[in-house]
């Protein structure tokens, strides 16, 4: 069963880069060769077309960070998923921890960016996880089921095209990981709710985020329900990402 998801890891470059310094970052990916995992990196909005060039006929893909819920219109300063498809875009995270909170995204809405994103193509990357105070009331599970229930119900038939990432927030640029157990115990939550939605959820990847290094990494991948990570600081230094790329070897 797990042996047949190969291992996805996707960098979250977030708010950070520059054309020059992505030119670096990009060249460093670029001189990987071969990885034992799938491999991609969701780039602010401008440089996706520096990215698509860049890592055009490599096996690296790219994607956004974000993704708008309507289709086009009235809606100043978003990206539609069909603009993402317009640039090769193979990912698109939603519902980031930091546009929960920072922007006040709810379930439902993030549902909605999926399904747009879906619907032209692009792989939405789901975000879940619980807070800190969340955890230590006991309630990491109603959360997490909560919010991936509301994306379940909205891409009904479709749902097993998505990747979910779990992410806690506490162990987001915090340095804090989750252990192996930890994050492996809400990955099998998470799958068993999938797989009374979803005929593919053994096919589904499950992406573990949050302070994921090249040393931690291998024993994060090691859990039978952890297909990858979604990698923020690491992501922006080649040689760390690539490592972390490396450690995906089952
Ligand atoms: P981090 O971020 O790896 O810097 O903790 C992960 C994320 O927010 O996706």
């Amino acid at each position: 069963m797990s042996e047949a998801r190969r291992k996805l890891v996707v960098g979250n470059w977030k708010m950070h880069g520059s054309h020059a310094a992505n030119e670096q970052l990009l060249e460093g990916l670029r001189a990987a060769g071969p990885l034992p995992a799938d491999a991609a990196v969701c780039v602010p909005f401008p440089y996706l077309a520096q990215a698509a060039e860049r890592l055009a006929r490599t096996a690296l893909q790219w994607g956004s960070q974000d993704c708008s819920a309507h289709e086009q219109g009235a809606y100043t300063g978003e990206v539609s998923a069909a603009m993402l498809a317009d640039f090769g875009c193979r990912y698109a995270i939603v519902g980031h921890s930091e546009r929960r909170a920072l922007h006040a995204e709810g379930d439902q809405l993030v549902a909605d960016k999926a399904q747009a994103a879906l619907a032209r193509g692009v792989t939405p990357i789901v975000c879940v996880g619980e807070t800190l105070t969340q955890r230590e009331a006991g309630e990491t599970e109603a959360v997490v089921k909560r919010q991936l229930s509301a994306v379940i119900h909205t891409l009904a038939h479709c749902a097993g095209e998505m990747v979910v990432a779990y992410e806690p927030v506490w162990a987001i640029g915090t340095g804090r990981t989750a252990t192996p157990e930890q994050a492996q115990a809400v990955h099998a939550l998470l799958r068993a709710q999938l797989r009374a939605a979803t005929p593919r959820a053994d096919q589904m990847r499950l992406l573990y985020g949050g302070s994921v290094k090249p040393d931690n990494a291998a024993s994060l991948f090691a859990q039978p329900d952890i297909d990858g990570g979604l990698i923020g600081g690491a992501s922006l230094k080649a040689q760390d990402f690539l490592a972390i790329c490396r450690a995906a070897v089952r």
